[in-house]
């Protein structure tokens, strides 16, 4: 099963100043949508209560702090699931992620809730593709392969 982990992030390597924040930022949610529909989406409870978008039409997994990313991933059968965050989230699911979909946005924080909090090992990439967000404004999502 493919494990994508798909982000909106700022140039400095933030997904939200703080984690209450609900992202109104993200220029992505339409391609989010398409990508994500039909497939399981992983999030943790503090994305759960910051929700701007629907997401109807895919299996939605709420995680907590006790509850173990191989077991979460193992109950699923699917061809792919989606870790959407947020940053705990991505750091506890990091050793089993497939691929990396980030969309950088050119807004820097300085500070704030990073994509990979205390994250324990690097994580080798190699690209894949990039899929146009909004030329004008040069969002592009960065599409990765993780390399183990
Ligand atoms: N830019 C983007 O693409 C994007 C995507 C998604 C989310 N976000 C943003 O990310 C922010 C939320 O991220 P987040 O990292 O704060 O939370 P999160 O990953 O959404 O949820 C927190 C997770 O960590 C657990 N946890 C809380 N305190 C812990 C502790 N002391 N030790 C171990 N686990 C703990 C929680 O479990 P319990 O339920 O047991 O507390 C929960 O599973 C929001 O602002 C959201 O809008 C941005």
């Amino acid at each position: 099963m493919k494990v994508i982990l798909i982000a909106a992030i700022t140039l400095d390597g933030h997904i939200a100043r703080r984690s209450d924040e609900a992202i109104t930022w993200s220029k992505d949610l339409k391609l989010f949508k398409k990508q994500t529909m039909g497939y399981p989406v992983i999030m943790g409870s503090n994305t759960e209560k910051t929700l701007a978008v629907e997401l109807k039409g895919r299996e939605k997994i709420v995680i907590h702090r006790n509850d173990n990313a191989k077991e979460i991933l193992g109950e699923l059968d699917a061809e792919k699931c989606f870790i959407i965050g947020g940053g705990m989230t991505y750091t506890k699911f990091a050793p089993f992620l497939t691929h990396m979909y980030l969309t950088p946005h050119p807004i820097v924080f300085g500070k704030g809730i990073q994509l990979f909090p205390n994250l324990k090992e690097e994580i080798s990439l190699k690209f894949i593709r990039k899929v146009t967000v909004d030329k004008a404004d040069g969002i592009f999502q960065f599409q990765y392969k993780v390399i183990r």
